[in-house]
């Protein structure tokens, strides 16, 4: 069965982005669709790798019953010819990205930034929380509940076999 492929992208892997595959799971796993998707998440910087979610981030999914299990990683190569979409939280994410796959001619990967997909079609940061409280935590939580909800309706969109099979 054909699957889509999407990564969620921030700098360590710790806090935003295993929040937004946390979320992602759960929206696609509600509107049966879980067997349709391949997802992770990834950083662009390496500090962190080998290590589980920032406790906050765990935290905060926990309060909305999610579990968070999620080892972090750095983006490579391999990725951009694995993964169909690429969401990166916020604009230097984006840029790191860019410009790595820019040095490579043969990529699978589309890149948007995650609040591309927010009702305002913003394209604005999804903020670091990392130095802040858990307050910082939960508005993070509400974006990505927003704009994950967004890109699924815009996956049932554009690849239609999502509509007919779940
Ligand atoms: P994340 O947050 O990119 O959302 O995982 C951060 C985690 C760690 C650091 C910065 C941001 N750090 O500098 O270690």
């Amino acid at each position: 069965m054909r699957e889509i492929k999407v990564l969620f992208v921030c700098l360590g892997n710790i806090c935003r982005s295993p929040l937004a595959e946390g979320i992602f799971k759960k929206l696609i796993e509600e509107r049966g669709l879980l067997k349709h998707f391949h997802f992770d998440s990834a950083g662009t910087a390496a500090y962190h790798t080998g290590s589980p979610p920032d406790p906050r981030s765990f935290e905060i999914a926990g309060q909305h019953n999610i579990l968070l299990e999620h080892t972090a990683r750095k983006i490579n190569d391999h990725d951009f010819q694995t993964f169909d979409y690429i969401l990166a939280m916020d604009t230097s994410n984006y840029q790191h990205i860019k410009a790595q796959m820019e040095r490579h001619p043969k990529i699978k990967s589309q890149l948007f930034k995650m609040r591309d997909f927010d009702a305002q079609k913003s394209g604005r940061d999804v903020p670091d929380p990392y130095y802040g409280g858990l307050k910082g935590f939960e508005k993070v939580y509400e974006m990505l509940e927003e704009a994950c909800n967004i890109f699924i309706d815009y996956l049932e969109e554009n690849h239609p076999f999502l509509q007919s099979n779940s």
